[in-house]
């Protein structure tokens, strides 16, 4: 069913033609939609192991405490790191704005908010690679876990100097902390817990789409042979200036589309916010999608290591050490309850599991829902605080 919606989407998603105009905030920085909220926030820079430039985004202290003591200074505070999705990046935790993003929320309950940025997005650069040089893209969430991460974990704790924070990931965030913890298991030792929102490691239910993209389709070989290196935003933003109808979710292909991928929502969907939020995706590299690809096609949490169709070698999930939360979407069609299920087991026998859960009351909530629900606030990120405090106060 959702891969026949998806098959009829790519057919026919050609003849729909209506020019959309987006709001300013589609195209301004994460650090000036901030800045426009008058929360404090500042820039870090982290160069990774392997020459990787990226920048995070800091808000340490909630508009209460800003306003009041002008003291942006957030030493010994809590702290969290927070991790974007696949074509993601820092701007997904602030895009619904204060009150309704996590960044805001767990600012104002005084958390000292960091917001990561992996390799690919729009706030990397490389010491000697730049964008156009094919090895700029040769990179997975594997690179992210065992670069990315660390390298940004250590820049949390060297400017708090704290001896450790909180994680918190969405999606790929999450494969990105399981991947981390299988390659440098010491940085069990600089976290204090993991909240995983729509944990990826086990992604067997998305064969058949794989199986189309990569195997019949054999799209990444062919988009390469283009002289294609990366998936960029460029093509879903043409989309959307002429093709998707987003404001009419019911007879949009787009929408069917995603929903396809995601699962249905419509009464979470914000038609004022879906077209921004979808306009500031970022580039993905095709390794990033054969490695999924492969996680998919195999139904193992595996390595890269010989390409796509190479020997399964499993991540090490043993080696996580701290506590883990799941939470899930029960209408979630890429992160599926089985698989996500199957993970939670691993970790109750490794003596890791905190929770493993729906992340909310609403049956409908699917994989975007996390981030850009219309009731985000009150429905998900409010609870997810006080969760997150709770997790914070067991275990710091
Ligand atoms: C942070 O890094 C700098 C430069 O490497 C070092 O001199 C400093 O001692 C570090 N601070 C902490 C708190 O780790
Ligand atoms: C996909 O394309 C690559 C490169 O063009 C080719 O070597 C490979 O055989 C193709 N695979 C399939 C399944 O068609
Ligand atoms: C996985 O990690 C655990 C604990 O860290 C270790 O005991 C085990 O030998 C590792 N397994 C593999 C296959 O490396």
């Amino acid at each position: 069913m959702g891969l026949l919606k998806v098959l009829c989407c790519l057919l026919l998603v050609s003849v729909y033609c209506e020019a959309e105009v987006l709001r300013k905030e589609a195209y301004m920085t994460v650090p000036n939609l901030i800045k426009a909220t008058g929360y404090p926030i500042e820039k870090h820079r982290v160069t990774t192991a392997d020459g990787y430039i990226l920048q995070m985004h800091r808000i340490p202290a909630g508009i209460r405490s800003a306003r009041r003591t002008g003291d942006l200074v957030a030493k010994g505070k809590r702290a969290i790191l927070v991790v974007h999705g696949l074509m993601g990046s820092s701007g997904d935790f602030v895009i619904m704005g204060p009150g309704r993003s996590l960044t805001y929320l767990l600012a104002d309950a005084g958390y000292d908010v960091w917001l990561a940025n992996l390799r690919g997005n729009m706030y990397t650069s490389h010491v000697s690679l730049n964008r156009n040089d094919k090895k700029f893209w040769e990179y997975s969430f594997h690179e992210h876990g065992k670069y990315d991460l660390p390298a940004m974990i250590d820049k949390v704790l060297n400017v708090t100097g704290l001896d450790k924070i909180m994680y918190l990931g969405h999606s790929m965030g999450t494969t990105t902390f399981f991947t981390m913890m299988s390659q440098r298991p010491e940085y069990n030792e600089k976290l204090i817990a993991s909240v995983a929102l729509a944990p990826s490691a086990y992604l067997k239910n998305v064969k058949p789409i794989a199986n189309l993209f990569l195997n019949v389709l054999n799209l990444t070989n062919v988009l390469k042979g283009q002289g294609m290196m990366s998936l960029q935003p460029v093509l879903m933003q043409s989309m959307l200036a002429n093709v998707c109808n987003l404001k009419q979710p019911e007879r949009d292909l787009c929408t069917t589309f995603i929903f396809a991928l995601v699962g249905e929502d419509y009464e979470q969907y914000d038609m004022d916010m879906a077209p921004i939020y979808l306009y500031r995706i970022q580039p993905a590299s095709w390794r990033q999608l054969e490695h999924y690809g492969k996680l998919a096609l195999t139904g193992e949490f595996t390595t890269f290591s010989g390409g796509l169709y190479g020997p399964i070698k499993p991540y090490n999930i043993s080696n996580v050490k701290i506590p883990v939360s799941l939470l899930y979407g029960e209408n979630d069609q890429l992160t599926v309850k089985p698989q996500i299920m199957r993970l939670a087991d691993e970790l109750k026998a490794n003596g890791v599991l905190e929770e493993v859960r729906p992340a909310c009351s609403w049956p409908k909530f699917n994989h975007l829902d996390f981030v850009f629900a219309k009731d985000v606030g009150t429905l998900f990120n409010q609870p997810l605080v006080k969760n997150i405090d709770r997790i914070y106060n067991k275990y710091a």
